[in-house]
């Protein structure tokens, strides 16, 4: 606790409450800001669980500027923000764009206009891979071009990178590290923390978990008629544990000025793209659970294939995926197990 305060916007979500549990682990004070709006409270004991420490919590909504001044007054001594707190359903985005341009900018702004106001110069902003869309070159590279977003949430994506570039440019003694992130999958070993959709899961891995686990009937697999070798779509999962980690080292970098632009981004994959069917049967080998499927059509907006080349973030930062896939759908599926 010794390394100072970090904040930690929507630090009872998914990679929140991970990178929370490694900002701990590297000596620091990890303070939460969580509305609960796509989260659940259970989440602190899960982290207690883990550290053996009650962590700081406050029930705050990042849109709402009056409460988030007055927390920055109550905790002067932050070093550095790492900022989740986002809306981040890519189908739900489409059907509700003013509500996720809303929270998803307004979240940031008001963050950014307080940030000089109490001395706070470091801010790590969670991106995504969605901003490059489909890459006419594989592996996507930090300098690959931004695409046209496919949907709101991908727009807010990258409207907020263009807001943190144009501040960076405005305030240069302001540190701002963007970490797109390629597809977060798994738990922490400990299956204290994990993912917890809202709802039927967007996302492939906790739909699979929960068919496993006999909630939802089958697999629906969204095409295989791919220009992939077998037809599926390709993504670069992710453990999540890696990728908390690699907030660690960003947070880490702006606080001993080790950065070399007051802005940079980093992709955070494994540089190794895997296809929906390649998950499937490796949750099967991993867990000897069957999984029944069904392939169907296509669901609309899906890329057909994206993975990261990792050099710059295992060049720069020092930092590389190490979790095994294997692992990584083993502690999933030891999360889905500990939630029944
Ligand atoms: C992966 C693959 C699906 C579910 C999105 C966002 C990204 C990040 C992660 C927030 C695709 C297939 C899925 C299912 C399936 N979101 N699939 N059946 O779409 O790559 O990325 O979520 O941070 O920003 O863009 O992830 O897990 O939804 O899909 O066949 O029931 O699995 O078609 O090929 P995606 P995903």
């Amino acid at each position: 606790m010794g390394k100072g305060k970090i904040l930690v916007t929507g630090g009872t979500g998914y990679i929140g409450s991970h990178t929370v549990v490694e900002l701990f682990n590297a000596g620091y004070e990890p303070i939460i800001i969580d509305n609960l709006s796509n989260s659940s409270i259970s989440v602190l004991d899960g982290i207690k669980a883990i550290t053996k420490v009650p962590v700081t919590y406050e029930n705050i909504d990042c849109k709402d500027y009056n409460s988030l001044e007055r927390f920055f007054e109550k905790h002067q001594d932050m070093k550095a923000i790492a900022h989740f707190a986002a809306y981040k359903s890519v189908g739900e985005s489409v059907s509700k764009p003013i509500s996720y341009y809303r929270n998803n900018i307004v979240s940031l702004l008001n963050l950014l206009q307080l940030m000089p106001n109490f001395g706070i110069k470091n801010i790590v902003f969670s991106s995504s891979c969605t901003v490059y869309g489909q890459p006419d070159e594989l592996p996507v590279t930090e300098q690959s071009p931004i695409k046209p977003a496919t949907s709101p949430y991908g727009s807010t994506k990258q409207m907020c990178e263009t807001i943190l570039n144009d501040a960076a440019i405005a305030n240069p003694e302001m540190n701002s590290i963007i970490l797109r992130y390629f597809n977060p999958i798994g738990a922490h070993s400990s299956a204290e923390i994990g993912e917890l959709p809202n709802g039927i899961p967007n996302n492939l891995l906790p739909y699979i978990t929960q068919t496993a686990a006999g909630i939802r009937e089958k697999l629906r697999v969204f095409g295989d008629d791919y220009n992939t070798p077998d037809g599926s779509c390709i993504r670069d999962y992710i453990n999540v544990v890696d990728l908390a980690k690699a907030h660690v080292v960003a947070i880490d970098r702006l606080i001993e000025e080790k950065n070399k632009k007051n802005i940079e981004v980093f992709n955070l994959g494994t540089g190794n793209g895997s296809s929906v069917l390649e998950i499937l049967n490796g949750f099967e080998s991993a867990t000897g659970v069957k999984v029944p499927y069904e392939i169907v059509e296509r669901r609309a907006g899906d890329i057909e294939k994206v993975w990261a080349d990792t050099t710059f973030a295992n060049q720069e930062l020092g930092w590389k995926a190490e979790i095994p896939l294997e692992e990584s759908l083993l502690s999933a599926w030891n999360w889905q197990k500990k939630l029944q």
